[in-house]
C-alpha cells in the first residue's frame, strides 16, 4: 500500500515509518522539521520504499502532491507538549487545526482512509475514570493556555467525524502518554525523557506538585501497533483509546528511572507554578477503557513499564 505519514520524521512518526516500511508498504514520510528529526529515519532514509518530503502540512499544494500518491494518510504532524502550549498557544491552535483541515478535504476528495493521531488530552479534566472513547471532555476557562492543546485536538476530531459522516473513512486513535526511544528531553518537557535525563547526568529530577498524578505510560511499540491496526475497515469512523491501562503516579517513575540507572541524583519537588506559571491545572489521573480497542482492534499493550523504561535508558546512554 502506498503510505503518506505525516510529522513521520518525529518520535511516534519515525517508529511508524520504520514499521510500515517492515511490512512491505511504500512510504512517503512528510515533515516540516520543526520538533522532527531526519536522524531518526536513519534506518528508513535509503530504503527503495520511502521518500522523505521537508515540508509543512501547513502547505495545502504540497499536502495535494503528497496525497495524490497515497491510499491511505497517518496524519501526526502536530504542534505538541505542555511547554508549547504553555509559550506560544497560537503556534499551537494554528498548528494543530489548519493542517488537520488540509489533510482531511484533500483525502476526502480522493476518498482514502485517513488515521488522525489525537491525544488522551481530550477528556481533559474529567475525573470519571476509566475514560471510554464517549467520556466526556472537561476543560478549563478558554484564558487558560494550557488547555489550548486539547481544544484544538478536538476540533481535529470533530472534523474527522464531521468528514466521516460525509462518507471519509476516518479513524481517531488518542494516544496516552507514549514514550521510548527517539522521544527528546529539550522540547517539551515530557517526564520520561526529562527523568532519564536528569538521573544520567547527576542533576535532580524535578517533580512537578506532590508527585501522586498518575498517567498510563505506553511504550512506544505498543503505540505503533494500535495505530497500524486502525487500517481495517471496522476502524472507520470511530475513535479508539491506544495506551497501557497501568497508572503509574509520577513519583513513582522518578522512584523507578533512579533506581534503573543506578543514579545518584536526588528526587526533588516543584509546584506547578514554579515549573509552568501561574493558573496551570493539572489532571490527578488518566486510565484509558481499552474495551473498544480490544474488542475492534484486537489492541492490548504489550511492553511492561519496567522493559519499556530499560529499553528507553539503554538507547539514552547511546545516543
Ligand atoms: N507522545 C505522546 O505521548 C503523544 C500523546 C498523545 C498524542 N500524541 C500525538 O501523536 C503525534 C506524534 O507525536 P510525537 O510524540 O511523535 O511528537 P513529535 O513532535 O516528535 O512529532 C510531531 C512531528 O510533526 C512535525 N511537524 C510539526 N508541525 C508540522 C507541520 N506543520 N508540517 C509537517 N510536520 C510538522 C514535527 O517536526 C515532528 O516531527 C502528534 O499528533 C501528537 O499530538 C502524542
Amino acid at each position: 500500500m502506498n503510505i503518506l505519514v505525516t510529522g513521520g520524521a518525529g518520535f511516534i512518526g519515525s517508529h511508524l515509518v520504520q514499521t510500515l516500511l517492515l511490512q512491505g508498504h511504500k512510504v512517503i514520510t512528510l515533515d516540516d522539521l520543526s520538533a522532527g528529526r531526519e536522524a531518526f529515519l536513519q534506518e528508513a532514509i535509503h530504503h527503495e520504499n520511502h521518500t522523505f518530503i521537508q515540508g509543512s502540512v501547513l502547505n495545502r499544494t504540497l499536502i495535494k502532491q503528497c496525497i495524490d500518491q497515497a491510499e491511505a494518510v497517518f496524519h501526526l504532524a502536530a504542534v505538541l507538549g505542555v511547554k508549547n502550549t504553555v509559550d506560544d498557544p497560537v503556534k499551537v491552535i494554528e498548528g494543530n487545526i489548519d493542517g488537520t483541515r488540509h489533510v482531511l478535504e484533500l483525502a476526502f476528495r480522493r476518498g482514502i482512509k485517513v488515521i488522525f493521531a489525537s491525544t488522551s488530552e481530550v477528556y481533559g479534566k474529567n475525573t470519571s475514570l476509566p475514560f471510554s472513547e464517549t467520556s466526556d471532555r472537561v476543560y478549563g476557562a478558554p484564558s487558560i493556555h494550557r488547555w489550548c492543546y486539547a481544544t484544538a485536538k478536538s476540533i481535529d476530531e470533530h472534523l474527522c467525524f464531521a468528514f466521516a459522516d460525509k462518507g471519509l473513512p476516518v479513524t481517531v486513535l488518542r494516544y496516552f502518554n507514549a514514550y521510548g526511544p527517539r522521544q527528546m528531553n529539550s522540547q517539551y518537557g515530557m517526564v520520561i525523557p526529562r527523568f532519564i535525563h536528569a538521573a544520567l547526568s547527576g542533576q535532580p529530577l524535578l517533580v512537578h506538585g506532590d508527585g501522586s498524578q498518575s498517567r498510563c505510560f505506553t511504550y512506544v511499540d505498543d503505540t505503533v501497533r494500535g495505530t497500524i491496526s486502525a487500517l481495517g475497515r471496522q476502524a472507520d469512523g470511530l475513535a479508539f483509546n491506544i495506551g497501557s491501562n497501568r497508572p503509574t503516579t509520577v513519583l513513582q517513575l522518578a522512584r523507578m528511572i533512579v533506581k534503573m540507572t543506578g543514579s545518584k541524583s536526588p528526587i526533588q519537588f516543584l509546584s506547578y507554578e514554579e515549573a509552568y506559571g501561574k493558573g496551570y491545572e493539572d489532571m490527578p489521573a488518566r486510565i484509558p477503557d481499552l474495551t473498544r480497542s480490544s474488542a475492534l482492534l484486537g489492541f492490548s499493550p504489550r511492553v511492561s513499564l519496567e522493559d519499556g523504561i530499560g529499553r528507553t535508558i539503554h538507547w539514552s546512554r547511546g545516543k
